[in-house]
């Protein structure tokens, strides 16, 4: 569904992402690990069209996409989490929701909105409430919410666990089982390496901007190699 071939990211001088590729399989969960600096959020930059890279090519549902904008990506599908996810929060969290659904007919909105509500029963409880008021657990889920209001065929989350409470790392991790078992396509970076490779079908490693070591979570665990990728360098 995803292919990402040879791709290079520069910011200057400093390339930030070198010659790499990966691809994402319909319906698969795939992880993105690295240490702090690696390049994983400039690489989901990368494919959303907010960063255009130097070389090399990503190509969705087999048309080359390189360099669209996001806006493009959106609506052909591509959706993503940012990394410090920008909530309007001026609008209530059912605005939110709904600007995240634009692109679909009214009826369907409304449909999927009441989906997001069952889903995510803390959005329900504060449908009326204005985004700024909302705990970055919550503000989190209204991220997640909002990218899935556009229905995206691959959803690409960027660190969704990062600052939450224990019991909300839970419900994200949760949430990626479920979007798993729904069949949907999601490329997510997490810090919380071994709870991400319990997670995904697979997961690629990124370090200074190269894939170092890709493979299923069986597999990269018993490389002793990334040992300190997994434990220490988050
Ligand atoms: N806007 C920018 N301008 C210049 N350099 C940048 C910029 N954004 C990132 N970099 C550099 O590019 C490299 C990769 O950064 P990136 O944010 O993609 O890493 P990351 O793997 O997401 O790290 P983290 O785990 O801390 O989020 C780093 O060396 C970083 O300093
Ligand atoms: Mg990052």
């Amino acid at each position: 569904m995803l292919e990402v071939s040879g791709l290079t990211t520069r910011y200057g001088a400093i390339s930030a992402l070198r010659d790499v590729s990966l691809s994402v399989g319909a319906g698969e969960v795939i992880g993105l690990i690295g240490p702090n600096g690696a390049g994983k959020t400039t690489l989901l930059g990368s494919i959303a069209g907010l960063l255009a890279p130097a070389e090399g090519t990503v190509s969705f549902d087999g048309k080359t996409v390189t360099g669209l904008s996001p806006e493009r990506m959106l609506r052909a599908g591509l959706a993503l989490v940012p990394e410090h996810r920008r909530i309007f929060t001026d609008m209530t969290v059912e605005e939110n929701l709904k600007i995240g659904g634009v692109t679909l007919r009214a009826s369907e909105r409304t449909g999927l909105l009441n989906e997001m509500m069952e889903l995510f029963p803390v959005l329900s409880d504060k449908r009326d409430t204005p985004a700024g008021f909302l705990s970055g657990g919550e503000a989190q889920q209204l991220a997640i919410a909002r990218a899935l209001m556009s229905k995206p065929r691959l959803l690409m989350m960027d660190e969704p666990s990062l600052g939450l409470a224990p019991i909300l790392v839970d419900l994200v991790f949760d949430l990626i089982g479920r979007l798993r078992e729904a069949g949907t396509t999601v490329l997510v970076v997490e810090q919380n390496a071994t709870r991400m490779l319990d997670a995904a079908d697979r997961a690629y490693v990124l370090r200074s901007g190269e894939v170092v070591a890709s493979g299923t979570g069986a597999d990269l665990l018993a490389r002793s190699d990334l040992f300190d990728t997994f434990v220490g360098g988050h």
